[in-house]
């Protein structure tokens, strides 16, 4: 059965079940802001550590990093985002509403369309296409003009003094800035990368489309290091893309019809990039930007890092002492939310399903990758008889020390397993009055429905074999 998923849809299913609740909502909320929800946390919590192993434990050329998120303002002067860091902003000159003027040609044109477009062919090519404000209808737009994305606040216990600081808006430059620490630290040898996971906030115009775009989000970033005379970066660029693209099609295991490659125009590229390549995702409105899965970021930050701390920040060949360095970078860049967004669309399920009095029934399965899933075994007693709870209490506190279990009695089983397909959990097992005497029980599989009897002596060796 078709999986017809509207972002409505999912929205509600996501408050519903404890995945994402909308931000500050008894105060009526705070607009684009979301919480994640007990199930939302575990799923994010999953994804992160899927994404170290694979990235950093499992690979010997890669170390970790957790830089602070406040960090001295002249390191966004070095990284070039106090002056480039900016989006074109418009303003509907009659309900002086503002807009990302890209985006709403993007939202008309599409991405390809758009893509390098400068500033001053903004607002001409708005009235072109008789772009209306989404707000008043009207098509009345003034100039483009540069916005820059960066929260400015103060450091200090003084009211109306101390120091514009800023909320860091990547992730990747705390990891410039450790190179140094990090290479004398660990005695790295090139090529080798450094990862890192954690918030980074923009005041984006036009945030939207519930988690897609958002003020406050989460980045799992890579930098990756090397020495361009020993190593060609083309060849490393599609090796990164190789690699984040089996991340999202076998780790998040995204369908392939739903991913593509998008490579970056050269009016497009940031101001530190000479080549990106972004993984799209085709998201219920169209195809949107999931992650860059490489960007070719030259020695570009480490050289002005360099220029304005006054160290030095070169890299001394190992094999030939007078030989000094600055390394190269290849970024890939992922959005944890993003991707999360797109592992709930993909996953979402709508299948035909036998109800308990012999008619039909449609379910709403989610199917996660096991290693992804929030919860991954619930155990149902049939009823809440102490005979019942006395055998599945014990059982799901002790397979509660190797995965993350519910024990859940109340309501009926078949409204139980419905709710439990709705999260994503893998497997039911039911202990009903016959397992007071055969000391087995039933063990649903959520993707086939199937039920077998396993006793319970044998059973966390049966899920050690299965998730
Ligand atoms: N260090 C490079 C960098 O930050 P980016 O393309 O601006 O590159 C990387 O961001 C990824 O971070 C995006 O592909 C997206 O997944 C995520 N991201 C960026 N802005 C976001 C926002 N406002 N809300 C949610 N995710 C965002």
């Amino acid at each position: 059965m078709a999986s017809d998923i509207t972002m409505d849809k999912l929205v509600a299913l996501c408050k519903q079940r404890g995945f994402i609740f909308p931000g500050s909502e008894i105060y009526g909320g705070l607009a684009n802001s979301w919480d994640y929800g007990p199930l939302g946390v575990e799923l994010k919590n999953n994804l992160k550590q899927a994404w170290w192993k694979i990235f950093v434990h499992e690979r010997l050329d890669m170390v970790g990093l957790d830089a602070a998120i406040l960090m001295n303002p002249r390191v966004w002067e070095a990284s070039g985002h106090i002056s480039s860091f900016t989006d074109p902003l418009v303003d509907c000159k009659a309900c002086h509403q503002r807009f990302r003027g890209d985006k709403l040609l993007e939202d008309k044109l599409g991405v390809d369309a758009v893509a390098g477009i400068k500033l001053e062919e903004v607002q001409p090519r708005m009235m072109a296409e008789a772009i209306a404000c989404p707000a008043c209808k009207k098509i009345d737009w003034t100039e483009a003009k540069r916005f820059n994305l960066m929260f400015k606040t103060k450091q200090g216990v003084v009211d109306g003094e101390g120091a514009d600081i800023y909320l860091r808006p990547e992730t990747a430059q705390g990891i410039f800035v450790n190179f140094k620490n990090v290479v004398q630290s660990q005695l790295m040898r090139l090529p080798f990368g450094i990862a890192q996971i954690g918030k980074s906030f923009r005041n984006e115009i036009t945030p939207g489309n519930f988690t897609f775009r958002t003020r406050e989000f989460e980045q799992m970033e890579i930098e990756y290091f090397f020495d361009p005379e020993a190593t060609e970066w083309k060849g490393l660029f599609e090796d990164w893309k190789k690699s984040t693209m089996a991340f999202m099609s076998e780790t998040v295991g995204i369908h392939a019809d739903k991913l593509r490659f998008r490579d970056h125009a050269a009016d497009e590229l940031s101001h530190y990039s000479r080549g990106t390549t972004d993984i799209e995702f085709a998201f219920p409105w169209g195809w949107g930007e999931l992650c860059a899965a490489a960007a070719y970021r030259t020695d570009f930050d480490l050289t002005q890092h360099a220029q304005f701390s006054g160290e030095n920040l070169q890299y001394t060949d190992p094999d030939d002492n007078k030989r000094k360095i600055t390394p190269h970078v290849i970024e890939p860049s992922f959005g944890l939310d993003r991707t999360l967004l797109a592992l709930l669309l993909s996953s979402y399920s709508e299948e035909k399903a036998p109800t308990a009095d012999g008619g039909e029934d449609v379910r709403v399965v989610m199917k996660f990758p096991y290693r992804l899933a929030p919860v991954k075994i619930a155990i149902l007693p049939l009823s809440k008889k102490d005979e019942l709870t006395s055998i599945s209490l014990p059982l799901a506190q002790k397979l509660a020390k190797r995965w993350r279990v519910d024990h859940h009695s109340s309501q009926s089983i078949g409204k139980r397993y419905r709710r439990q397909d709705e999260v994503g959990t893998p497997f039911c097992v039911t202990v009903d009055f016959d397992t007071i005497t055969d000391n087995a029980v039933t063990v649903r599989d959520r993707d086939t429905m199937k039920q077998e009897r396993i006793a319970i002596a044998d059973l966390e060796s049966y899920f050690s074999s299965k998730l």
